[in-house]
């Protein structure tokens, strides 16, 4: 157990302390049995639901998942707040803004390979929840299968506070650092990291970076996988053994932080689709001590330990799988949250970029600095690409010209960081990803002129 959080944070401090207390400290570990306590004695000993908690707490449990779920994975964790959750008034509609759910049905789905220039910038004064816009998804969040894909660019921090009833939410910043208040505390991300928000966790993004491109004002932009089905864990190793891919022991997940604010608090929730809000006179950030193993946490990807071929071919890139949300049929997931990080390559006699290929599965791409090795130019930092399933994609004109005739020494790929969000059923778009002016046009050319060699023998 780690004592004493990193903010205490009360009534007209408020603003001050949020700045003094931006510097996180962390639990270590993916899926551990956590605890930890902003102030000493807030947790109960030996059990979890004492007649009184100690300090005058509530005590409350949260469930990730169903209660009978095996052992093994089954997520919950138990709070102490300063008040129960169920203390609000009624929640009443807002607009959804760009945010879109799960079922996906306002266009059909497409069986084109499609690619986006990154979101433009918005107005001054946009908050990560209103920077939300959503490209497409699959399944029903109602019925809990499929996914989301979003992408934010926010410039402004929030004021408000956020919970998503509808899954848990992945986000992967691409510019601009994140300060992610959570009810169990404060966890940073960076371009390069990931964050994972568990369903229903209330939350408020700050934004820690000023913009690029001669920009003035904080700014941040990036990418959410909104994962409706089971929550992430780290996928099964095989014969590959007790280490590798991404080692538990990276994922760091807060120490116990808590607000005491007595005042007017928005709080927005998002319910089968839906944006609702209620004006609270406290705030929910008000968790004191908590323990269990349903927690927000953040994740290095410069941390992923890349095993690839050292013969010859090209490993699938499930060899790459970060964190897995399976579904009911062994070996299929929901969705697959995949990088593609720095990493030699060695294969002999081996076509060294990633394949020509058609999937069964979906591949929603991104990507987070430099440039992809299947993809010489078009494919950018804060874009993506949609190759839906059984649509045939593999590497450019350029790229396979150049690794066709590349002498096969040892070689490092090392000047990007790429992601994917693979799913079991086609993305279907929203009509603002259809008919979005940073839609590129053209993208089938990156692969016109791919030759005919065919020469029989004779
Ligand atoms: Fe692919």
């Amino acid at each position: 157990m780690i004592d004493g959080g990193t903010a205490r944070v009360s009534g007209s401090e408020h603003e001050g302390a949020r700045k003094a207390a931006e510097e996180p400290a962390y639990l270590h570990g993916f899926g551990n049995e956590h605890s930890s306590q902003a102030v000493p004695g807030a947790l109960p000993e030996g059990r979890n639901s004492p007649q009184r908690a100690p300090l005058g707490l509530y005590a409350e449990q949260l469930s990730g998942t169903a209660f009978t779920e095996p052992r093994a994975h089954n997520r919950r964790s138990w709070l102490y707040r300063i008040r129960p959750s169920a203390a609000h008034p009624a929640f009443t509609r807002v607009g959804n803004g760009g945010l879109r759910t799960a079922p996906f049905a306002e266009t059909v789905p497409d069986p084109n390979r499609l690619r986006w220039n990154p979101l433009p910038q918005p107005p001054a004064g946009t908050d990560f929840l209103a920077g939300l816009w959503t490209l497409g998804g699959n399944g029903d969040a109602t019925q809990r299968t499929g996914v989301a894909v979003h992408l934010y660019h926010a410039t402004a921090s929030m004021d408000r506070v956020f919970g998503n009833a509808d899954g848990e939410l992945l986000i992967v910043p691409e510019q601009g650092g994140l300060l992610l208040r959570t009810e169990f505390g404060l966890l940073r991300a960076e371009p390069g990291e990931v964050a994972l928000i568990p369903r229903g966790v209330r939350f408020r993004v700050e934004l820690t970076d000023t913009a690029r491109d001669g920009g003035r004002g904080p700014a941040a932009r990036g990418y959410v996988c909104e994962n409706y089905g089971a929550p992430f864990r780290l996928p099964d190793l095989g014969p590959i053994g007790a280490n590798g891919l991404a080692n538990p022991r990276d994922f760091r997940a807060p120490v116990a932080a808590f607000e005491d604010v007595e005042g007017p608090v928005e709080v927005v929730s998002k319910y089968c689709g839906n944006l609702w809000r209620a004006e609270y006179d406290h705030s929910p950030l008000d968790v004191v001590a908590w323990h269990g193993n349903l927690v927000p946490y953040v994740y290095d990807l410069r941390r992923f330990n890349v095993i690839g071929s050292i013969s010859y071919d090209h490993p699938d890139p499930s060899i790459f799988t970060v964190l897995t949300s399976p579904s009911d049929t062994p070996g299929l997931a929901g969705v697959d949250f995949v990088v593609f990080a720095p990493r030699w390559l060695v294969g002999e006699d081996t076509f060294r970029p990633p394949y020509f290929h058609r999937n069964v599965m979906s591949e929603y791409m991104g990507l987070i600095e430099g440039a992809y090795d299947a993809k010489a130019e078009g494919f950018v930092p804060g874009g993506g690409s949609l190759h839906n399933m059984m649509s045939a994609h593999g590497p450019d004109r350029e790229t396979f010209d150049r690794a066709s005739a590349a002498e096969l020494r040892p070689q490092k790929v090392d000047d990007g960081l790429a992601f994917m969000f693979e799913t079991r059923w086609p993305i279907t778009l929203t009509e603002q990803a259809a008919a979005a002016d940073h839609l590129q046009q053209g993208y089938d050319d990156v692969w016109r002129g791919l030759e005919r060699h065919f020469r029989p023998l004779r």
